[in-house]
């Protein structure tokens, strides 16, 4: 397997907060996707990637090269889609994309004639001539795309794309990634909070929760029985509660944060767990279906009270 980014006992503190925590990964070809809650230290991740930030201690590669060592190297095969507003106010979106891929390396006349191609490719062709400070904020998060692809770089690095989008812009988002990744000749990386994101637009994830490997998965075609996985969280002597359930063929899990992870056989609702619960005198404190094997790690890794 091609190694795209490799990564070894990486720490990191902002002062005394340890934003990476001792991070270990093998990315390899194709698009991949970083998933945490707010906070699990995802953007500082890439920043380390990118050669911004420097970590107190481990070693990477990226492209095959070290990641403090040719920080320059690095940026101009990199393109990279910030959190943040990364847009120079006054700059219309034209001269401002092929301002960064000049900052890229890219030669002046290239730049200029890419940037009208990528705020093209991504949807913003009437609105180029403009002044960035008066796009909303949909076609910003497009400018701040376009201006990652403008010098058609191996490896793509996305933090939120979605953010601060209205559902068809997050749509139309998404088809965009999913459009680039699909060319199959650049590597992505997406990172998001929103598990929809990541699930739309990965086959492979990695889930991220203070600053360490909480998980990873391999998305999979979509499984008949996923409707019939429960979550609980259960109050009160559950014995005869699991009892009942595995004489009902249930196959029941407990992670260590005591979330009970329940697969019923096809032919039960879940109506049933509430009925054999009250049989049992066990209360249900917390419920919830998991819709996609995705969700179930992440609910796994993360415990129940993740934000969407
Ligand atoms: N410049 C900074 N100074 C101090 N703490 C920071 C700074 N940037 C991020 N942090 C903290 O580091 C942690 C990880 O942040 P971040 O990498 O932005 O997470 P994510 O992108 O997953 O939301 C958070 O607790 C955040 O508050
Ligand atoms: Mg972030």
């Amino acid at each position: 397997m091609e190694k795209i980014i490799q990564l070894q006992d990486i720490f990191f503190s902002y002062g005394d907060f340890k934003a990476i925590d001792g991070i270990s990964l093998d990315i390899g070809a194709g698009v991949y996707g970083l998933l945490g809650p707010n906070g699990a230290g995802k953007t500082t991740l890439l920043k380390v990637v990118l050669g911004f930030l420097t970590p107190s201690s481990g070693h990477g590669r990226v492209l095959g090269m070290g990641i403090s060592s040719s920080r320059k190297a690095v940026r101009r095969k990199i393109g990279y889609m910030p959190e943040n507003d990364c847009l120079i106010p006054g700059m219309d979106g034209v001269t401002l994309t092929a301002y960064l891929g000049e900052l890229s390396g890219m030669p002046r006349q290239e730049a200029i004639k890419r940037a009208h191609e990528v705020l093209y490719y991504v949807g913003l062709e009437e609105e180029r001539y403009r002044k960035v400070d008066t796009y909303s904020a949909g076609m910003k998060q497009r400018l701040k795309l376009a201006q990652a692809l403008v010098h058609d770089p191996q490896l793509l690095l996305l933090d939120e794309p979605t953010s601060g989008m209205d559902p068809k812009g997050r749509k139309e988002m998404l088809d965009l990634i999913k459009d680039i990744a699909g060319k199959g000749s650049m590597n992505v990386i997406i990172c998001s909070h929103l598990l929809p994101d990541i699930e739309n637009t990965c086959r492979r994830v990695i889930i991220l929760d203070k600053g360490r490997i909480a998980a990873s998965h391999d998305i999979e075609g979509v499984s008949e029985d996923r409707f019939n996985r429960f979550n609980l969280k259960l109050k009160g002597e559950t014995g005869a509660f699991l009892e009942k359930l595995e004489s009902l063929k249930c196959e029941i899990d407990v992670t260590d944060r005591g979330l009970y992870k329940i697969k019923l056989p096809a032919q039960e609702s879940s109506r049933k767990l509430f009925e054999i619960a009250l049989a049992s005198k066990v209360q249900i404190r917390h419920f919830q279906q998991s819709r996609t094997t995705l969700e179930d790690t992440f609910v796994t890794a993360i415990g129940v009270n993740h934000e969407h």
